[in-house]
């Protein structure tokens, strides 16, 4: 979704995925994108990766560093999916994994400051994804509940990372920015203070 943002807004984009029949269809994807659009000249890389060990983290930033492109913006994707539905709120090892995104981010904006290298964070209400399909075991079904009355979709999520991407997005660092549809306000638990 937000590599289909960046393909059609004129960034050149280097996808990096695990799954790699996905990771084809995405590049087909992007290349559509791209050859119908005034950017035709954009580059889209794949490199098929494993993100969750260290020797996969090593191999995919030598890939991305023979590209020889500069990195204006990283896009981390890549997640746990919940061991079961969270719609009765009560998955605890998902929940204490998202609230540890929330604290990395202040952890390495601050880390990077020095350098203004910006970190935030989308915290997305339910959109539908690989993870949130169709499903009737899915969350979809819940997401007429939040005040917008829908799910999120490619502008929601797009226009958001673009904004925290881009030169109006400047003086935004170590922030989590939550795009939701309200979807906070009417689950159980949420403080006055939750942000
Ligand atoms: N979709 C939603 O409604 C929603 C809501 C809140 C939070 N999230 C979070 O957003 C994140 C992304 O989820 P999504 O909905 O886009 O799911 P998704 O399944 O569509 O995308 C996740 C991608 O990460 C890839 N991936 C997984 N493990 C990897 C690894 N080890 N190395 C490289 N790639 C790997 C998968 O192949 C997949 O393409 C997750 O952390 C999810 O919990 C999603």
């Amino acid at each position: 979704m937000i590599a289909r943002g960046c393909a059609a807004n004129g960034a050149h984009t280097i996808l990096i995925d695990v799954n790699e029949q996905g990771l084809c269809e995405t590049v087909e994807e992007l290349q559509r994108i791209i050859s119908d659009s005034k950017y035709s000249s954009l580059e889209t890389h794949a490199i098929h990766g494993d993100l969750s060990s260290e020797d996969g983290v090593k191999e995919i930033v030598a890939k991305v560093k023979a590209l020889q492109n500069p990195v204006d913006a990283l896009i981390h994707c890549a997640g746990v999916r919940p061991a079961s539905v969270h719609n009765h709120q009560f998955v605890p090892s998902y929940q204490t994994s998202k609230a540890a995104v929330d604290h990395l981010v202040r952890i390495m904006a601050t880390e990077f400051a020095d350098f203004y290298i910006r970190v935030n964070a989308i915290s997305p209400g339910i959109v539908p994804s690989g993870m949130t399909t169709a499903d009737a075991s899915s969350n979809l079904h819940l997401a007429k509940e939040a005040p917008a009355g829908r799910a999120g979709n490619d502008e929601d999520m797009v226009g958001t990372a673009l904004w925290l991407m881009s030169k109006a997005g400047s003086f935004m660092d170590g922030k989590v920015v939550r795009v939701e549809g309200g979807r906070l306000l009417i689950l159980k638990g949420v403080t006055s203070n939750s942000d």
